[in-house]
């Protein structure tokens, strides 16, 4: 089946009493935005270090696009799988944008001329063309995220994992890589997961998951899972703006409806009283 399948995973470090997620059961639909939330150390990165097949679980399986990850299958799934970590600075391997990028396809193998190609496509889809044979010490934050962004997009996976990757950068190139995020998935059959503290970018997911204590404390769909006050202020996740704005309009005795929840539609909802 397509998509991504935990069943009752558990999984425990060497040298660790505790298990770091236990009896865990996760869908992810293809082509879904799924943000993964939960406090520091709630095991967010093991879970998807799992998925990727760099940690062998103590119970349970993981399936990928049909696919069970274990030993044998470790080609295929990182074939399927890319990712970009938190670290701009960590993920430059080339001298230039250009070689950066042709690294990962070199480790493919990728005959010359599609590899151009792909350095090419991948670059102008992240914006980067331009900065093709720039040294990695010219470049923002923002703009390594984007090249590593495309170094991944070159190898046209089904799944990007995103491992608080905004979270080292300055608002506006955050909401670039949102921006672009948000584009690549309107164009392209690719599924998105962010593990982020950030609440707009939760609020760009279809679903959400919420790690804690080592298990899946609440999943589905992100304006669901939002509802949760107590829950992500537990895990200090801040409250989407919405949510906000209804609290303070609910103690000034205006009660916005229930299916009314990003600003935009609390706005509309405000004028429709007025008129
Ligand atoms: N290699 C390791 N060996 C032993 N324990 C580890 C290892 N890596 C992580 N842990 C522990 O496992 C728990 C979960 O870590 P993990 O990195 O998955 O959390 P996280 O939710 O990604 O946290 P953060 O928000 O800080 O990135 C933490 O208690 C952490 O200390
Ligand atoms: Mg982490």
């Amino acid at each position: 089946m397509a998509g991504i399948r935990v069943n009752n995973l558990t999984f425990t470090y060497p040298n660790q009493e505790r298990p770091v997620l236990k009896d865990i059961n996760i869908d992810i639909a293809p082509a879904s935005w799924t943000a993964i939330i939960g406090h520091n150390g709630s095991g967010k990165s093991t879970l998807v270090r799992l998925i990727d097949g760099l940690l062998i679980p103590d119970k349970g399986t993981i399936e990928v696009n049909g696919i069970n990850v274990d030993e044998n299958s470790l080609g295929l799934i990182h074939q399927q799988i890319g990712f970009v970590f938190q670290n701009p600075e960590n993920q430059f391997v080339g001298a230039t944008v250009a070689d950066d990028v042709a690294f990962g396809l070199e480790n493919r193998r990728v005959p010359p001329a599609e590899m151009k190609k792909r350095i090419h496509h991948s670059l102008e889809m992240v914006g980067m063309l331009d900065y093709q044979d720039a040294e990695p010490v010219n470049l923002s934050g923002g703009q390594k995220q984007r090249v590593a962004l495309a170094g991944v997009l070159s190898l046209m996976p089904q799944v990007i994992i995103l491992d608080e990757a905004t979270s080292m950068l300055d608002p506006l190139a955050r909401q670039e890589i949102l921006s672009l995020l948000t584009e690549l998935r309107s164009k392209q059959n690719i599924s998105i997961i962010s593990i982020t503290h950030d609440i707009n970018e939760i609020e760009l997911a279809d679903e959400t998951i919420i790690l804690d204590e080592a298990r899946v404390a609440k999943q589905g769909p992100t304006k669901e899972v939002l509802k949760d006050g107590a829950l992500l202020d537990k895990i200090g996740v801040g409250l989407p703006a919405g949510q906000q704005l209804k609290q303070l309009l609910a103690q000034r005795g205006i009660n916005v409806p229930d299916n009314y929840f990003s600003l935009e539609e609390i706005k509309q909802w405000l004028t429709q009283q007025l008129q």
